[in-house]
């Protein structure tokens, strides 16, 4: 069957990886959450003591970086290792929410996260979640969604994330710290995030997780077949 890349842009906790995660499921396709890369890239920065502002330290660390993904296809589950150590469980941190913003819009990491992304488009067979798949990593892609919800309800959907995740947060930290990353995601100059001309809305304020899927599913059979 002929297989395609799937790509699914938006703003901060829209619920894209819990979409793509899905949908890869399904389909049998590899998941890629980009936006883990960034996170990955700033811990990474943040526990060396480096400043993403100074050129020769991006120039080290980027040298010194290695980015992989470790999937259990049963748990559905995708962990992301930076030089061979899982760090999924520190990335979400809100230290890492609060710069991962400022990192990802230097023009050099966003070269090397690129690079890195790119490389899975060899065999097709990809749903990839992030801010520029659709319009820098895969223009090509033959599906592209743009994924919106409403502001207040995806403050609420971070809130219960993070709270499941066993983290103290304050509903008002977490919508700042959205605002913030929505600014700067939208604003910076290498490739902010928008939506590319050829995606497709979908506003999932009022769907289920079941029920985006389904869609998105459908949409993906129209491509394959
Ligand atoms: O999807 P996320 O919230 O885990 O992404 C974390 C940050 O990484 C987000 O604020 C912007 C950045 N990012 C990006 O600039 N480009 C991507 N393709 C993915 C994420």
């Amino acid at each position: 069957m002929k297989k395609i890349i799937i790509t699914i842009d938006g703003y901060s906790s829209c619920g894209k990886s819990t979409l793509a995660k899905q949908v890869a499921k399904e389909l049998n396709y590899v998941f890629v959450d980009s936006g883990a890369m960034y996170r990955a890239i700033t811990f990474y920065f943040i526990q060396n003591n480096l400043n993403w502002e100074n050129i020769e330290d991006v120039a080290k660390a980027l040298k010194n970086i290695s980015l992989q993904f470790e999937y259990n296809y049963e748990k559905g589950t995708s962990d992301i290792l930076i030089n061979g150590e899982n760090i999924e469980g520190k990335i979400r941190d809100m230290s890492v929410n609060d710069k991962v913003s400022e990192v990802a819009a230097i023009k050099e990491i966003r070269e090397f996260a690129v690079a890195e992304q790119q490389k899975n488009s060899t065999d097709k067979g990809i749903v990839m979640d992030g801010r520029d798949i659709g319009t820098v990593v895969f223009p090509k892609a033959e599906l592209k969604i743009f994924l919106t919800a409403d502001p207040e309800e995806r403050v609420e959907r971070r809130y219960n994330q993070l709270i499941r995740f066993g983290k103290e947060v304050d509903r008002e930290e977490i919508r700042k710290n959205l605002e913030k990353r929505d600014y700067i995601d939208t604003h910076r100059k290498v490739s902010p995030l928008r939506k590319a001309d050829d995606a497709v809305i979908l506003d999932n304020t009022d769907l289920t997780t079941k029920e985006q899927m389904d869609i998105v599913l459908g949409w993906a059979n129209e491509k394959i077949k």
